[in-house]
């Protein structure tokens, strides 16, 4: 049974940095003319309210998008474009796209959607949501599976181009070692793929590890970007966040490089308990 409703946390500092890489690479692969596939194993509702009980709940966005200014970031135009279309262009921050409203509104006519969500009412928002957009150009294929066993089965795509976005909530500990079998799995199918994966900072050694893990797998090419805004802590819940991607394009790692300290600055600026702040920019190596 499934608890996790990703509403209490949309447009969170994670969210932020997530959608800010998958914007990226999805215009990258919007570079050639040839289609490719979009392959989100854990697809959530696709758009949050942030006037919903849920959203305001815990409040998390206003430590997160709530805290920046689309004026200081023009090397994120597609990603500030998007949010404020979803807002009418009003300025106001009233509601907050997911990952599929994010690729979505950039694909083109050839590409293709493949989408799995597993919680009942999540599916339900994500299915209106797709069959009431008309602005979605892509083909949707809307799954109410389990999305490692739905990418296993799609690799490798017909179009050979692909991402993939791995973000799960990770509510059982066991899920970090799915994620691991799978990323593993579905590189042997296929290696050419960019694969980025949402990981929570909880536990550092549980995150050293997985890097090692990944690193001694043999895929070649991970990058690691992660945003901190308080120091490592057992008892604190997520201090930070990050992605891992495996073939990411060229470019990816510069934008970063000059995106995630501005992003840790605007996102620290209010607040002083915010005292051991990290961020990073690292090409996988095994430690
Ligand atoms: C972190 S949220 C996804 C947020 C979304 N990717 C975004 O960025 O807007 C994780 C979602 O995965 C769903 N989920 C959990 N386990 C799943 C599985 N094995 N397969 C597919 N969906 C799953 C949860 O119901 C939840 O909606």
């Amino acid at each position: 049974m499934l608890s996790y409703r990703h509403a209490f946390h949309a447009g969170n500092f994670a969210d932020v940095l997530k959608h800010i890489v998958l914007v990226e690479i999805t215009a990258h692969l919007l570079k050639k003319d040839k289609p490719f596939d979009y392959i989100d194993t854990h697809a959530g509702a696709g758009m949050y309210d942030l006037n919903s009980y849920e959203a305001r709940k815990l409040s998390e966005f206003k430590q997160g998008i709530g805290l920046l200014n689309s004026l200081e970031y023009p090397e994120l135009a597609k990603y500030f474009e998007v949010l404020e279309s979803v807002n009418q262009n009003t300025g106001q921050l009233q509601q907050y796209p997911g990952s599929p409203y994010f690729a979505l509104s950039m694909m083109r006519a050839v590409d293709k959607a493949h989408l799995h969500e597993m919680h009942n009412k999540d599916f339900k928002l994500l299915e209106k949501l797709t069959a009431s957009n008309t602005l979605f150009k892509a083909q949707i294929n809307l799954h109410e599976k389990d999305g490692y066993a739905g990418l296993l089965r799609i690799l490798p795509p017909f179009s050979r181009r692909a991402l993939v976005l791995i973000d799960p909530s990770y509510e059982v500990k066991s899920e970090y070692q799915s994620m691991i079998d799978t990323i593993i799995k579905a590189h042997k199918k296929f290696a050419t793929g960019i694969y980025a994966i949402w990981y929570p900072v909880v536990d550092r050694a549980r995150i050293k590890q997985i890097d090692n893990i990944l690193y001694k797998s043999g895929i070649p090419d991970i990058q690691r970007f992660e945003l901190g805004l308080s120091d490592d802590s057992d008892e604190k819940g997520m201090t930070a966040s990050g992605m891992w991607v495996i073939n990411p394009p060229w470019g990816l790692f510069k934008k970063m490089q000059s995106v995630l300290p501005k992003l840790l600055k605007n996102m620290t600026l209010d607040n002083s308990s915010h005292l051991n702040t990290s961020y990073r920019c690292e090409v996988l190596v095994s430690e």
